[in-house]
């Protein structure tokens, strides 16, 4: 369970990104890098991450011509982050140009393929939103929609709230992946997030990945609460 969490790197500088490294990197399977993080430090905290021995969720959710994300995504896979993500709205096309060329490069260059993700619509759009933008379907008929096309267009899972999670695996079944955040412990606060569950409602939701920050971030003992939320998951799941 252990490689299924997720720490949301949350942070404006590369010295406090390794403080958690340093502290986590034994706790957590992965460390996100979002677009804060990655603007103020570049590939250069990627590179400080694996090196300590941590895997990388690169989160800058990619949303541009294909031969653009494509590119993008090619330089992502060179980096060495074990994920990242694009966006579903831009489009089948620009979905399989990142699929296929990210995995020509990585066979012709012999590295490991990284897991693409799609990201269907922010749970911080609400249906009058999607509405002001020329999107009539509601939130709750668009991201199972946007997961599926993201499914046909060779991504490996997507990124969704966990209230999302029951449409998706409806539509695209259990083989897709599907990260989630807005995850709190049963004792923790819920900060900003609207719509949270417990990383046991999580795992036993079918979420094969939790995103968390805060939670641990602004625990008194970070440690210890990664691994009550691990526990947390496990007990989720029928003891083998
Ligand atoms: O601190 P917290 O656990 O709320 O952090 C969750 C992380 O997941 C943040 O990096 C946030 O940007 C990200 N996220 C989210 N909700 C989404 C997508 C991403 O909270 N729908």
């Amino acid at each position: 369970m252990k490689q299924r969490l997720i720490f949301a790197l949350d942070v404006d500088s590369l010295a406090a990104a390794q403080r958690w490294v340093e502290i986590l990197a034994g706790e957590v399977g992965m460390f996100k890098v979002g677009k804060q993080l990655f603007t103020r430090c570049g590939p250069e905290v990627v590179r400080m991450i694996t090196a300590a021995g941590g895997e990388v969720f690169l989160d800058l959710k990619y949303h541009d011509i294909p031969n653009t994300v494509a590119k993008a995504g090619v330089e992502a896979a060179r980096l060495g982050v074990k994920m990242f993500n694009v966006h579903t709205l831009g489009g089948r096309t620009m979905m399989e140009q990142v699929v296929r060329e990210v995995a020509a490069a990585t066979a012709a260059e012999n590295l490991p393929l990284p897991i693409m993700l799609g990201v269907t619509i922010l749970t911080s759009s609400s249906d009058s939103d999607l509405d002001e933008v020329g999107i009539a379907a509601p939130v709750a008929e668009m991201v199972p929609r946007l997961a599926h096309l993201a499914q046909q267009s060779g991504l490996s899972g997507v990124v969704a709230s966990a209230q999302e999670l029951g449409l998706i695996r409806a539509k695209c079944g259990d083989d897709f992946i599907v990260v989630t955040p807005g995850v709190r412990p049963a004792s923790a606060a819920s900060d900003d997030q609207q719509r949270i569950v417990t990383p046991a409602q999580a795992v036993a939701a079918g979420a094969d990945y939790l995103v968390v920050g805060r939670p641990i971030a602004k625990a008194a003992d970070p440690v210890a609460a990664a691994r009550a939320i691990v526990a947390e998951m496990n007990s989720a799941v029928p003891s083998q």
